[in-house]
């Protein structure tokens, strides 16, 4: 695991100089650098275009040098650092001898789905992440290998995801979708049997996901077009502790009564919406965001259905401000039931 995230380091180091320094200033910071015993490029297998040190055998570092395709990857390296480049198109063949990949980083590309063969990466059976993110990608690369637990496919031009993009894909943890142009996701995410989070903000999802797993903690909605939340909705993942839905379309129509009152709840984000009223939530939540909607009443049924000393709220944070009520309608019971939020935002 050390190595794992000093090799992530050094890849954020390089990202530095390589942003920051001209073509000449940094070519002399690679010469100084090869000098630098760790740093002596004895892999002969090694591409020219890239930087394979011997500190670190298993990595290949060509990223930032105006690359516009992928290099040859050989056999024994593990981690290849591709991103910041210009690389359109990936050809069949490339990964062939490189069935050892744990990462491929190739976010910050040009990468066109019309130019990725389509068994790029299906030999890698050893695939563990895989960075796809900053691209102009509009379709989910096919035959993906079984074996990814983080998959990015963020800030691309995905508008439509096939039944079949994630089939088979059982140890999937992260799954990120985030700013491309997705309407609909049918039940693609039924399968993931491992899927902890799944982050699609910033599409254009007009209801929420059905058939998702129910290995499911973490929930990012942000940013689409969402106007309302089904019954029961949450009674159907267990495991969700968080979900958030800011800067949607919901308004008190859409939400069903006892929809959020879901005592595995943790967080609840609902802020930037066009809801009227105080949802009724869970004792257990702790984090509730209602900022920015219309709310006009101040309900402490919402939180606590009775007020008694030993019966409250775990609620921590609960921010209202930027709705219709102000700190007058905030009732005096609400120091019982609501006795861990230091303050409320109004
Ligand atoms: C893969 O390795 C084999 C045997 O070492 C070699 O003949 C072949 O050219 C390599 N493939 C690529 C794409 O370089
Ligand atoms: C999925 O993860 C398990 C446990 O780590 C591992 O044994 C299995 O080989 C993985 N599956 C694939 C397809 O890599
Ligand atoms: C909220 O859920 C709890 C636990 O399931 C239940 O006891 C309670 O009656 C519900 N509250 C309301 C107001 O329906
Ligand atoms: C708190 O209130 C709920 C519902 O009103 C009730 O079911 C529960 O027993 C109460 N708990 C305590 C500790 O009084």
């Amino acid at each position: 695991m050390r190595s794992v995230v000093l090799l992530v380091m050094i890849g954020l180091v390089e990202l530095g100089v390589s942003q920051h320094y001209s073509q000449l200033q940094w070519l002399s910071q690679l010469r100084g650098r090869r000098r630098h015993v760790g740093w002596q490029a004895e892999d002969m297998d090694c591409p020219l275009e890239c930087d394979c040190p011997s500190a670190y055998p298993t990595a290949m570092y060509c990223h930032g040098r105006n690359l516009q395709h992928v290099p040859y990857v050989p056999s024994h390296i593990k981690y290849a650092y591709l991103q910041r480049n210009q690389i359109t198109s990936i050809q069949d063949g490339v990964f062939d001898n490189a069935t050892n990949l744990l990462w491929v980083v190739l976010f910050h590309n040009q990468l066109n789905s019309d130019k990725i063969g389509k068994n790029v990466f299906s030999k890698l059976k050893n695939l563990d992440q895989l960075y796809l993110d900053h691209n102009e990608l509009t379709r989910v690369p096919p035959n993906l290998p079984n074996s990814i637990t983080t998959l990015r496919l963020g800030h691309n031009k995905i508008s439509k995801i096939n039944s079949n993009s994630f089939e088979g894909m059982a140890n999937i943890t992260t799954l990120q979708l985030q700013a491309n142009a997705i309407e609909d996701v049918g039940g693609v995410f039924k399968g993931l049997k491992s899927l902890t989070l799944l982050d699609i903000r910033k599409n254009k999802l007009r209801k929420i996901p059905e058939n998702l797993p129910e290995t499911l903690q973490q929930l990012y909605l942000e940013f689409n077009n969402i106007d309302s939340v089904p019954a029961g909705f949450l009674s159907m993942y267990p495991k969700l502790h968080f979900v958030r839905l800011a800067h949607n379309r919901l308004t008190d129509k859409g939400l069903p009564y006892n929809v959020f009152n879901i005592s595995t709840l943790v967080e609840l984000d609902l802020s930037f919406n066009k809801l009227e009223k105080i949802p009724l939530v869970s004792r257990n939540l702790e984090n509730l965001y209602l900022h920015a909607n219309k709310i006009k009443e101040f309900s402490l049924s919402s939180f606590c259905s009775t007020i008694d000393m030993r019966n409250f709220s775990r609620l921590r944070v609960l921010r209202l401000d930027a709705n219709k009520i102000g700190a007058k309608d905030i009732p005096a019971e609400a120091a019982y039931c609501l006795r861990r939020v230091a303050f409320i935002d109004v």
